[in-house]
């Protein structure tokens, strides 16, 4: 039985769907102190595949009642599926007496799942945290599915070098164009500098890929460059599409042609569906 998560609603659907599961219904309710109350009133399932995004705070205690109210209506396994896994960024302290926060949560969620499916987690090094059984899902390929069939000279870039390989990835399922880099150094959360790509740009319809756009900071940066170099259509496209803050009015300032995302987070520009990687996922989990 397929378990949603509030954020997950429709990745959820679409997961049952492809697994010919049934959607359990959810309450999700808020008591006067704003703590929240995930229930699952008619479970009846051996296995519980619990499908939330954790965007959010509440999203993560929701994750952590859904796992326990299944298990109390008598789940015997409990498949945690991730899409997006918030706090991933926060994978190391970073300066003396800060938390490994992804590590703290992984560990939380280990306390009541038997394994684990995330999509592109910040850094695939994540799966270390967790005490369950991890499965990673790649969409980075399925990026390049919306693209226009008719790109001029494409040339896919990531932000820097780490998301050179998802670049690489949507370039490949494209099926032509070249890849390249910039290089990027983070002042704080919401400053980024980036140095321009050796490649040449003009005239040239580019996509930039990235595995979240946040505060679209990156993406809004990376843009401006190209701009001078005078490339043609610029295309974001990234796996999780949190779009924090003002991110939309940044790429739409920024001349972006269209933003490209999944439905690991719901948004407007959730174009491709990462239902059928998970349900492949789950099943292997399943084989495992
Ligand atoms: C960082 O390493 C990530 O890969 C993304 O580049 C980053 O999360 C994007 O954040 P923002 O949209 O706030 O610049």
């Amino acid at each position: 039985m397929i378990v949603p998560g509030a954020s997950s609603q429709a990745l959820a659907a679409a997961l049952a769907a492809e697994l010919g599961e049934p959607l359990a219904a959810v309450e999700y309710n808020r008591f006067p102190d704003g703590e929240t109350l995930a229930a699952v009133p008619e479970f009846d399932a051996e296995r519980a595949v619990v499908v939330a995004t954790t965007d959010s705070n509440d999203a993560w205690v929701e994750l952590l009642q859904l796992q326990d109210a299944v298990r109390e209506a008598g789940a015997s396994e409990v498949v945690t599926v991730i899409p997006y896994m918030g706090y991933a960024r926060q994978d190391r302290a970073f300066e003396a007496g800060e938390p490994v926060s992804a590590r703290a949560m992984a560990r939380a969620v280990s306390t009541g799942a038997d394994r684990v499916v995330l999509v592109n987690p910040h850094e695939e090094s994540i799966s270390d945290f967790f005490d369950a059984h991890v499965t990673i899902c790649d969409a980075a390929g399925r990026l390049a599915e919306p693209l226009p069939d008719d790109l001029a000279d494409p040339l896919f870039l990531s932000p820097d070098a780490g998301a050179t390989e998802l670049a690489e990835a949507a370039c490949e399922a494209y099926g032509s164009g070249e890849t390249d880099y910039f290089e990027k150094t983070r002042h704080s959360g919401t400053e980024v500098e980036i140095a321009p790509s050796d490649a040449d740009t003009e005239g040239r319809d580019v996509v930039i890929v990235d595995d979240i756009v946040a505060t679209g900071t990156t993406m809004s940066e990376a843009v401006s460059h190209l701009d001078d170099d005078g490339a043609a259509r610029v295309f974001a496209a990234c796996v999780h599409p949190l779009l924090a803050q003002n991110a939309r009015t940044k790429l739409e300032r920024a001349g972006i042609e269209r933003v490209i995302g999944t439905d690991t987070i719901e948004r407007d520009v959730s174009v491709v569906s990462v239902a059928p990687l998970v349900a492949a996922a789950v099943d292997a989990v399943e084989a495992a």
